[in-house]
């Protein structure tokens, strides 16, 4: 169980055009996609090496390694994950892909309550097994309902041997929620400090489905 604030300069400046209202809909959305490489570097780190010995083209032996990634399953949340796995597959290209789509139904939603009921219209999931790696994308870990309803979609399929969670910004309140349920990893570019009643972060970065695709 650990938590990992992605401080590299570079993730940290897409991070701020992503929150500057001027960002227009293209750059939002590529700026994600840079992000999700990114942070998949960085995710990357936390998987085993072998060493190896390869030849080189002159005959000489060099001695390196190889990551040993293993079995990872990505799940996006629609529609705001998109751009993330992305860039992310460019990480983890051989990973397997399932989607949740998931709707925080704002019309129910108590001002001020960090509880949201979760619409899931449409959840594909592949097969889980104690081998596999689950990574869950969702830019925004605002309130963390729609992950705990991901995690608890996931766990119905099969029990992963490790769940990461990727995230653009989350809060301390919704990360502790999440921790309390389940030891999984968690990436972020940034914890924010507020959530406001309609249960967005603060400062964040707004609607991120909506800057990167459109008002829906
Ligand atoms: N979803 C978003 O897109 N932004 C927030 O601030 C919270 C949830």
């Amino acid at each position: 169980m650990t938590v990992t604030i992605v401080d590299h300069p570079l993730a940290q400046s897409i991070l701020t055009m992503l929150r500057d209202r001027r960002t227009g809909q293209i750059e939002f959305r590529k700026g994600l996609v840079r992000l999700g490489r990114l942070m998949g570097y960085e995710v990357a780190r936390s998987f085993p090496v072998s060493e190896v010995e390869v030849e080189t083209p002159l005959g000489a032996r060099a001695r390196g390694v190889r990551l040993e990634v293993g079995d990872v399953v990505i799940i996006q949340i629609l529609r705001a994950a998109m751009p993330m796995v992305e860039g992310l597959l460019k990480v983890f290209p051989m990973a397997r892909m399932g989607v949740i789509s998931a709707r925080r139904r704002e019309e129910s939603h108590e001002r001020g309550s960090m509880d949201f009921q979760i619409e899931m219209n449409y959840v594909r999931i592949p097969r889980i097994g104690r081998e596999t790696t689950v990574m869950i994308v969702d830019p925004m870990l605002a309130t963390g309902s729609t992950m705990l309803a991901a995690m608890r979609a996931i766990e119905e399929r099969g029990e992963p041997g490790r769940m990461i969670l990727i995230n653009a910004i989350g809060t301390r309140q919704a990360v502790e929620r999440v921790l309390a349920k389940k030891p999984v990893d968690i990436y972020l570019a940034a914890i924010d400090p507020e959530i406001n009643e309609d249960g967005y972060i603060v400062p964040g970065l707004g609607d991120a489905g909506d800057r990167a695709y459109g008002e829906a």
